[in-house]
């Protein structure tokens, strides 16, 4: 799954990404994500949406978007897009609707009180109420994020069949899914208070993010989206492996959650592994699907976040394209990129993320896709062998299919098998080389960080700073 941000990928439109779509085939996406495109104020890069069913102009027409859409399918790509449902912006009809008085047929469509029922915090300008008062109305409104990002009241019947509606409209139009943005936090109880300001409670983790009623929400949602065989990806921020698999449901909530402890992790073995077998665990008791995901539009590149070299970028596309389940890349993020340097001057987003959202530089691609040796071939090549491979796109995480090895330390390791194939993935980060045991040798290394090592079969040693995924089609 590719992740698009559509005012930074091709010329800021619906037909520059269009335009696109021959490189996207070449690199060997599957389906595309784009972050919003609904008619939007922009006061938080339209994740505040004023109206739910139309394309903001400055990314096109609808006529524009059906096309876009017809010519992913013509390619046996999907298209997801991305649903805001826990707030709209303070200029959608709703909530001007709303605000004017306490009576009208909107009144209750958003949080209003009389006083602040909590000590809530808000995400942006971090550190400010979650409680903005509303002098129109006389009354205050929650707003999670922006104050011009009212909560809408998912207690109210009408709105939940308002906000059906508009994934209809796409589902209608043939989109095949959505990402659903901050679902966790549909369901709230406005009598709990967040712990104590403390360093810690950064956005997400607090215990109103986590209601039971969200879940009920989340099942009315997934039977409309079973109408249609679509797909439903939730933004759960919970950085807990255990509580982001319940919004999975009994199969009948969301189909796949991000994992954001996995994103946040140092890229040291010993840290991944442990992220990693616990997603593992706690998924594998729930039935559901893994998902990777290192980079999006909210966090600073993962390349970055490593140290900014390229060689750790390409041991992260190794992990993140081996690993079982759904990988999903953020653009930009094939051709290594690090986040662009914006001075505080030009910076528009209230969240401080624009270095990570800087547009695509299209020269470069162009001039990585001529080398065959250059970090966008490298995720090409990785796309290729995953799909021609079943025991890297579709062996699952039973103990069959999956096994992390203890090993050294310093090396991440696991094997994956479909029948007599078997994949093994080593990545050692670390400055010293590391012991392969005697289960881990004898493959042959099919794709690596180091193109000389290609070819050749595993032996007692892995050297420091390589990654490689090898192959061995007898038992081990
Ligand atoms: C999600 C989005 C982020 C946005 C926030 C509020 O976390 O990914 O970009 O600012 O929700 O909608």
């Amino acid at each position: 799954m590719y992740q698009i941000y559509p005012r930074s990928f091709s010329e800021g439109t619906l037909v520059g990404i269009s335009s696109r779509l021959d490189y996207l085939q070449w690199l060997g996406v599957d389906a595309l994500w784009l972050s919003p495109i609904f008619l939007s104020p922009m006061a938080d890069g339209g994740y505040d949406v004023a109206d739910y069913c139309a394309i903001d102009p400055q990314f096109g027409t609808l006529a524009d978007f059906d096309a876009l859409l017809s010519e992913v399918h013509a390619r046996g790509m999907r298209l997801l897009l991305d649903w805001v449902p826990n707030h709209t912006s303070d200029q959608h009809p709703w909530f001007r609707e709303s605000r004017r008085d306490r009576v009208n047929a909107k009144a209750d469509w958003y949080v209003w009180r009389d006083q602040p029922t909590n000590n809530w915090l808000a995400s942006f300008p971090r550190g400010e109420k979650a409680w903005a008062f509303d002098e129109q109305r006389g009354q205050y409104y929650l707003r999670c994020f922006l104050k011009e990002q009212p909560d809408l009241n998912w207690d109210n019947p009408e709105v939940v069949a308002a906000m059906l509606d508009t994934l209809r409209f796409w589902l209608d139009r043939g989109v095949d899914g959505f990402r659903m943005d901050v679902v966790h936090l549909l369901g709230k109880d406005l009598n709990l208070n967040d712990p104590p300001i403390c360093e810690e409670r950064v956005w997400g983790h607090v215990p109103y993010n986590d209601q039971p009623t969200t879940h009920q929400h989340l099942r009315t949602i997934r039977s409309l989206l079973d109408e249609y065989s679509a797909l439903a990806v939730g933004e759960v921020y919970l950085l807990d492996e255990q509580a982001m698999t319940t919004y999975h449901g009994a199969g009948d909530e969301l189909h796949l959650c991000f994992n954001f402890r996995f994103l946040w992790a140092p890229f040291e073995a010993d840290e991944l592994r442990s992220r990693i077998a616990r997603t593992i665990e706690v998924l594998r008791d729930g039935g559901a699907w893994p998902t990777w995901v290192l980079s999006n539009h909210d966090v600073p590149r993962h390349r970055q976040r490593y140290g900014g070299d390229e060689l750790h970028a390409r041991m992260a596309a190794i992990m993140l394209l081996t690993l079982p389940g759904t990988p999903f890349l953020y653009q930009g993020e094939e051709l290594g990129l690090v986040d662009a340097k914006i001075a505080p001057a030009d910076m528009i987003d209230p969240g401080g993320r624009d270095g990570c959202r800087a547009p695509i530089p299209w020269n470069e691609v162009a001039r990585q896709r001529e080398h065959p040796n250059s970090i966008l071939a490298f995720y090409q090549r990785l796309l290729r062998l995953r799909r021609a491979t079943p025991a890297l796109h579709a062996a699952g995480i039973d103990n069959d299919s999956f096994r992390l090895f203890d090993g050294s330390p310093g090396l991440l390791a696991w094997e994956r098998s479909d029948g007599d194939a078997h994949w093994f993935t080593y990545i050692n980060p670390s400055d010293e080389p590391q012991v392969c045991s005697a289960a881990m040798q004898g493959a042959t290394i099919v794709v690596c960080t180091d193109e000389a090592l290609e070819g050749t079969m595993v032996g007692a040693e892995m050297p420091a700073g390589v990654a490689w995924v090898a192959h061995n089609s007898g038992t081990m």
